[in-house]
C-alpha cells in the first residue's frame, strides 16, 4: 500500500491498530480501573535520564547476556500474553518462530490459543544455531492438583521453566472487558486448557475468563468459580505451600515468580527457593494503584544485591522485569536499575498485528538496534557494564 516500513515500536503499534479488530485491540491495550499504572509504567521511564560517558571506545557493542547458563544475543525476551491469535497471523506459532529464528527467550501464556506442544515444535523444525529456552507461564487452579497435568506436559515438552504468575489471586477490574466482554471467534480456543480435540464445528463455549469478566457481582463470580470446578485462578496460595508444590510437580524445571513488586516479597522468593523473579504489575491489568515497575525495581535490586540479615549475596537470583518497555533506551534503564533480563509485553502483540512472524522479528530488531545505539551513545560496551551510575532523574543532577 505504499506504506513506509516502521522503524520504531510506536510506528509498529499504529499500523497494528489499523489491522487488529477493535474489540481485540481494546482487550490488549486496557489496564485496570483508572488505568493509572498502565500509563505510569511508560511515563516513569521518561522521568529517568541517561548520563552518557564520552571518549570511550565503543566500536564493539555487545548486547548478549546469559540466563540459567544459556546465552542470548539480546537481554530481553517475550512476556506471556494470552490469546495471541487474536492479534493476527498464526499467533503463538508466529511468535515462537520469530523467537527461534532470532534466538530470543519466550514465555508462553497458559491461556494461549496454541497448545504448548505445538509451540515447542517450532524449535525442533528449526535448524539454526541459537537455542533459546521456552518457558511456560502458569496460573494455579483453586485445587492445585488440577494444574499438575499441565505442569507435567510442560516438563515433558522440555520447557525450561515454570513462570507462576502471583499477581492474580482475582482478576483485575478491567472496565473495557466488563463492558465489552471478550468472545473468542469460532475456531479459536484455549488450547492448553480446553481439550485439544476441540473441533471448530463444536458449539463453542465462551471461555471461563470471559464469563467471569461478564459477571457484574461478587455472587455471580463465585457461582461461576464453583461451576467451573474450582476455578482457573487460586486465591488461596501461600509462600509456605506453593514453592514446595511446584518443586514436587516439576523437579527438573526452574521456577520463576512473576508479579513481585516489593523488596520484602523478593526476599521471600529467595527464601522459599524461587530460581528467579519477575518485577511486574501485569502491564497495569491487575492492581491499578501500585507503582510503576521501573520505580519498584531499585529497592528490589538493593534487597537482593546487598542481602538482608537472612539473605547473603550468594543467594542472589536473577531479577527479570516487565512493564511499559517500548524502546531500547527503556531496556537500558531497566538493566541499569538492576534488572538482569527484560520482558517485552504488548509490543510483541503489535508486531503480530503488523505482520505476523515478520512483524515480531521487526520488533526484536528495532529494540536490539535501539539498545545497542543507546549503549554506544552512553559509552557502555556490554550488558554487565550498564549500571546505576548511568541514570539520573529529571531535574536532578544538572538537568
Ligand atoms: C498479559 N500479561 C499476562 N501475564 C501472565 O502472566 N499471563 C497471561 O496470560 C498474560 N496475558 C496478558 C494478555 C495481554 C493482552 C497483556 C497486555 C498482558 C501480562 C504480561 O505478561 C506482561 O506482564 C505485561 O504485558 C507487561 O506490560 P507491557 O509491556 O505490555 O505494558
Amino acid at each position: 500500500q505504499g506504506q513506509i516500513d516502521p522503524i520504531t515500536v510506536a510506528e509498529i503499534a499504529s499500523i497494528a491498530k489499523t489491522r487488529i479488530k477493535k474489540e481485540f485491540w481494546d482487550y490488549y491495550e486496557c489496564g485496570a480501573d483508572t488505568q493509572t499504572v498502565l500509563h505510569e509504567n511508560e511515563a516513569a521511564f521518561k522521568a529517568l535520564k541517561i548520563l552518557p560517558r564520552v571518549l570511550r571506545d565503543v566500536s564493539k557493542v555487545d548486547t548478549s547476556t546469559t540466563l540459567f547458563g544459556r546465552s542470548y544475543s539480546v537481554p530481553f525476551g517475550f512476556a506471556p500474553s494470552a490469546m495471541q491469535k487474536l492479534a493476527g497471523g498464526e499467533g503463538e506459532m508466529d511468535v515462537a518462530r520469530a523467537a527461534v529464528k532470532l534466538g530470543v527467550n519466550l514465555t508462553l501464556s497458559s491461556q494461549s490459543t496454541t497448545s504448548l506442544e505445538d509451540v515447542m515444535s517450532c524449535k525442533k523444525k528449526s535448524s539454526g544455531g541459537a537455542d533459546p529456552a521456552f518457558w511456560m507461564q502458569l496460573y494455579l487452579t483453586k485445587d492445585p492438583e488440577k494444574s499438575v497435568p499441565l505442569i507435567k506436559r510442560a516438563e515433558a515438552a522440555r520447557y525450561e521453566a515454570l513462570v507462576l504468575t502471583v499477581d492474580t489471586p482475582v482478576l483485575g477490574n478491567r472496565l473495557n472487558e466488563r463492558k465489552v466482554p471478550l468472545v473468542l471467534p469460532e475456531g479459536l480456543h484455549l488450547a492448553n486448557i480446553e481439550p485439544s480435540t476441540h473441533s471448530p464445528q463444536t458449539e463453542r463455549k465462551p471461555t471461563f475468563n470471559r464469563r467471569l469478566m461478564d459477571s457484574r457481582t461478587h455472587e455471580a463470580a463465585e457461582a461461576i468459580l464453583k461451576e467451573a470446578g474450582g476455578g482457573t485462578h487460586s486465591n488461596s496460595l501461600t509462600w509456605e505451600t506453593t514453592l514446595p508444590f511446584l518443586r514436587k510437580a516439576a523437579p527438573r524445571m526452574k521456577i520463576i515468580l512473576k508479579g513481585i513488586m516489593t523488596p520484602e516479597d523478593a526476599v521471600l522468593a529467595v527464601k522459599y527457593g524461587a530460581d528467579a523473579l519477575v518485577v511486574s504489575n501485569h502491564g497495569g491489568r491487575q492492581l491499578d494503584e501500585t507503582s510503576s515497575t521501573i520505580e519498584a525495581l531499585p529497592a528490589i535490586h538493593a534487597a537482593l544485591a546487598t542481602g538482608s540479615s537472612e539473605l547473603g549475596k550468594k543467594n542472589r537470583i536473577p531479577v527479570l522485569f516487565d512493564g511499559g518497555v517500548r524502546h531500547g533506551a527503556d531496556i537500558f534503564k531497566a538493566l541499569a536499575l538492576g534488572a538482569d533480563f527484560v520482558l517485552i509485553g504488548r509490543p510483541v502483540l503489535w508486531g503480530l498485528g503488523y505482520k505476523g512472524q515478520e512483524g515480531v522479528e521487526t520488533v526484536i530488531n528495532v529494540l536490539e538496534r535501539e539498545l545497542s545505539r543507546t549503549m554506544a551513545l552512553a559509552g557502555v560496551t556490554n550488558v554487565e557494564g550498564i549500571t546505576r551510575e548511568y541514570i539520573g532523574v529529571k531535574n536532578v543532577g544538572g538537568f
